[in-house]
Formats: C-alpha cells, structure tokens, sequence
C-alpha cells in the first residue's frame, strides 16, 4: 500500500481508502448483510488500509456502528473520518437536511462518538455546506472542538472554492472530500489548483461513479437503489447511456493493460494533482481485493493520453 500526507495534516492516509456509505444498507443502497460488510472492513485493513470514510447519514448510524465495532481493537493505527451537517427527523431520503449550527454540531459529534465508539475522530468533515449558516458558526464550533480534543483535524465536503476561502477566514481545514473520477471531472478546473496553493487535500469520492466505471453495468440496467431515483449524478437517462458507451470503450484498453476497469478507473483518480486518497466503496472482501490492485502502477503514457480524451468533458 501507497501512504499520503493528507493536506497539512500530520495525518499519513493510505491511497486508497475505504468508504462506508454502502454498508450502511437503506435507505440509499442495499448490501450483502453485516457480516460480509464486517469481513470486508477487516480484509481493507489486512491489506494496509488505514483511512476509513463514514457518516452519520449512511444507514442513518449503522456504518458508522459497524466500523467502530470492526475497527476497536486497531483504533489508534487507524485514521477515522467521519462527518457533520446532514440531519434527519425521520429515517428516510426526503428528510435529510443540511445543518451545520453550531449547536446542532455540538449534538452531532457525540453521537458520532458513541456509534463509533472511541474517544476521537481523527477527521471531522463537513459533508455539505449548509447555506443558512455562516462558516464562521461553523467553523468556530469545529476549532472548539478540536481545542477538546475531541476531533484532530478539521475537513470539509462537497465545498467550493468561495465557501472554502470563507472557512479559512476562520481557521484551518486540512482536506475537502468532492465527488471525483473519470466520469466526473468538474473540480479540474478551479477547485484542485486552490487546494494545491492552500495544501488542502483532496480526497476524492466515488472514484468508480459508484459502480458505472466497474463496467459491469449496460444501457439496459435499472437501479433499485438510490442510483434509480435521480436525485444525485448520471444514473438514469440519455446521460447514463452515454457513459456506458465510453466505459465499453474503456474496457478494450484496460484489456491491454491487464487489469479490469475498475482497477484502470482508480489507478486514474490516484494519478491526478492534488490527490490523497479514493475513498472506494465496497461491499465484500472480494471487491477489496480486487480494487486494491489499482495502486502501484502507471500506465504507458500513451494510453494514460488515450484514457483522459476518452473521458475529458466536452466543454473542457
Ligand atoms: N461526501 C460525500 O458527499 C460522499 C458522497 C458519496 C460517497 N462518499 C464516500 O465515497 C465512498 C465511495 O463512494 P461510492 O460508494 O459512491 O462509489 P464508488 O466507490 O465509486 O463505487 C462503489 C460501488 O462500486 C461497486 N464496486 C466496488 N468495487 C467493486 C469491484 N471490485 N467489483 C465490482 N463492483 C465493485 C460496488 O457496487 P455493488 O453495489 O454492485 O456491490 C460499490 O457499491 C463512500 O462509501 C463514501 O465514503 C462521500
């Protein structure tokens, strides 16, 4: 395993880290069952993963249960992040709300503590910004915080560059976590050169377009799961149907390369600027082992050219 410094953190993350949303089941996805989810946990950690990526909202508590449980006896060889801002009244899609006040923060984290089961996070994020409260509030609530030692390192997700420069006006934050893969390129263009200037780390979330760049879909699948309701990405439509067309071409070059495209799809995300971790969200040991294999190699240069104008963005 490949390890990065993570922004101007002392934190050392491994390349890959391994992302927890899909374990925590309903409402978003459905899985194979705890036990599976547990083994694979275990199997991320055999393998020399140390950075795992929950939240709250991800089964609305379970994942972030289930990692603590997995992970207790290894607690501090580990990097855990978890995150804030997204609250609930009732379990279910349409009632998830951003909040990011301090008091409702406050609330949070020792919820979050409780499910995870330890005394610190080491990574407390922002997981979308909240537009009716100043990141001044918020910011502020997370350097208390800190000033506890009940959280090490201050991140934020799904953030621009203006709300970043309003946070650093405060204090520091160390990574942004954005949505990030071959299918999804939009933060090339303003968000990776200000994280670079300002040594925010960048870890990238789903690296395989949840499950799109695996290339084990077709234009004929229909999602069940949250990827059918068209609240979030490309899943359904024209669009999705336009991505499965690169991702068949995609598979030809990753034939020659020897690896699958999932692998190819990763090992990409892990070759751009900025780049600390690809949270990869897997279900089984199996899929951990398999997405391992995307670190440490490059491809010839030629094909690494073939691969990015296959995937560059029209407007770009
Ligand atoms: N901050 C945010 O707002 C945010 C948003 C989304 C995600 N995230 C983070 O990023 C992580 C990953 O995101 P993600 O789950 O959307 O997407 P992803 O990593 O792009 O894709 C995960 C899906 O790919 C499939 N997969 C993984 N490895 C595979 C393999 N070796 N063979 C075949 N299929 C494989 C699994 O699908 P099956 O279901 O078919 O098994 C899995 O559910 C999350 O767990 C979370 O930690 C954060």
């Amino acid at each position: 395993m490949e390890y990065r410094r993570l922004g101007s953190s002392d934190l050392n993350v491994s390349v890959i880290g391994y992302g927890a949303w899909g374990i925590g089941g309903a409402p978003f996805w459905s899985n194979e069952g705890d036990d599976p989810s547990l083994k694979s946990i275990k199997k991320a950690y055999d393998l020399g993963i140390n950075f795992f990526d929950t939240a709250p909202v991800y089964g609305f508590g379970h994942s972030e249960r289930l990692i603590g449980k997995a992970l207790k006896a290894v607690r501090d060889k580990v990097v855990l992040a978890t995150k804030c801002g997204l609250v609930w009244e009732k379990e279910q899609l349409g009632a998830i709300k951003k909040v990011a006040t301090r008091e409702s923060i406050l609330k949070e984290v020792e919820q979050s503590l409780e499910r995870l089961d330890t005394d610190y996070i080491d990574l407390y994020q922002v997981h979308w910004p909240d537009a009716d409260t100043p990141q001044e509030e918020t910011m502020q609530a997370l350097l208390d915080l800190q000033q506890q030692g009940k959280i090490r390192h201050i991140g934020v997700s799904n953030y621009d560059v203006k709300q970043m420069q309003e946070c650093l006006k405060t204090g520091p934050i160390v990574s942004l976590q954005p949505e990030y893969s071959l299918l999804q390129r939009k933060i090339e263009r303003e968000t990776v050169p200000f994280c670079l200037v300002n040594d925010i780390g960048i870890i990238a979330y789903s690296p395989l377009a949840s499950g799109v760049l695996t290339g084990k879909y077709n234009a004929e699948t229909r999602f069940s799961d949250w990827r059918g309701k068209g609240i979030l990405g490309e899943f359904t439509g024209e669009a999705f149907v336009r991505n499965i067309g690169k991702v068949e071409r995609m598979k030809t070059l990753a034939e020659t390369l020897g690896k699958t495209c999932g692998q190819v799809a990763i090992n990409w995300v892990l070759r751009q600027p900025g780049l600390a971790s690809a949270l990869v969200g897997v279900k089984n040991p199996g899929q951990m082992e398999d997405n391992i294999q995307a670190v440490g190699w490059a491809p010839p240069e030629e094909t690494a050219r073939e691969l990015d104008a296959l995937f560059t963005p029209v407007a770009a």
